[in-house]
């Protein structure tokens, strides 16, 4: 048995020396394995610029598998004027979400396809203004979530040395797969409705948050809160279409949040 241990290997040392000569190529094609971005350019602060598609070729070999890890590769050793917004890199802060390969989604938790034959094709989240590159004009959805006055609201002071205001385990579950939103609006740059009336209707994200206050046991104002969105676009230009919790990267539900609130106001 010793015997042929020590033969075998010689052997299998030549067959590695003596590759045949289609496998060397296959393995020098390996070395860099090249992959297409197309990215949408557009500074609008330039006087002539056009919004135009750029080509990047990126070796994955050297790059992160995320498409984030794609962008600052780019940005860092081929083009600094590449614009896009990022921060924590782990689909917690919501700063990258764009269009990519046609869904909304966030870059840093965004596999690139390994298939090298197809360029990945990234915009800026659609139907917002946009700011430069993939940076879109988050203004109106800024001012729409202000609206809603997403913090905790109480009639009456908190009583003297109270440090916290208690929620039972049952009223804090009620929160959970509302909280954990990040809001990167993927959901409701996905949605039509809101593609078409911006400036009247809430959109998905403003609205599951202004749902999470609603039921929030703590609060005061749910009556107000209702209130505030029971005019007809507010909440009711929402017609199901389920676009927003196709899309959302964190897996959450405000398309079932907005039915909520439709139920809340038909039987307030
Ligand atoms: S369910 Fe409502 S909010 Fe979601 S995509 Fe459809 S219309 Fe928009
Ligand atoms: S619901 Fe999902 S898609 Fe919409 S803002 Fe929150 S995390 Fe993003
Ligand atoms: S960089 Fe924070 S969510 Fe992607």
């Amino acid at each position: 048995m010793a015997l042929r241990l020590r033969t075998a290997i010689p052997r299998l040392w030549q067959a590695q020396t003596l590759l045949p000569v289609r496998f060397q190529q296959t393995s020098a094609q390996e070395a860099t394995k090249e992959k297409k971005f197309l990215i949408y350019r557009w500074d609008p602060e330039k006087p002539g610029d056009r919004p135009r598609m750029q080509e990047y070729t990126v070796d994955m070999n050297q790059c992160g598998p995320m498409v984030l890890d794609a962008l600052i590769k780019i940005k860092n050793e081929i083009d600094p004027t590449l614009t896009f917004r990022r921060s924590c890199r782990e689909g917690i802060c919501g700063s990258c979400s764009m269009n990519i390969g046609g869904e909304n989604t966030l870059a840093c938790i965004c596999r690139i396809d390994a298939n090298t034959s197809k360029p990945v094709k990234i915009y800026p989240l659609p139907h917002l203004y946009v700011i430069k590159d993939l940076v879109p004009d988050l203004s109106n959805i800024y001012d729409q979530y202000r609206s809603v006055e997403p913090w905790l609201q109480k009639r009456e002071e908190k009583p003297a040395g109270a440090k916290e205001y208690y929620q039972s385990v049952e009223d804090r579950k009620k929160l959970d797969g509302l909280y954990e939103c990040i809001l990167c609006f993927c959901c409701s740059t996905s949605c039509p409705s809101y593609w078409w009336h911006p400036e009247k209707y809430l959109g998905p994200a403003v609205l599951m948050q202004a749902y999470r206050w609603m039921i929030d046991s703590r609060d005061d104002f749910q009556k107000e809160r209702l209130d505030n969105v029971s005019d007809p676009f507010s909440v009711f230009k929402c017609h199901t279409i389920m676009n927003c919790t196709k899309t959302c990267p964190k897996n959450l539900n405000p398309g079932k949040a907005i039915a909520e609130i439709k139920k809340m106001l038909a039987s307030a």
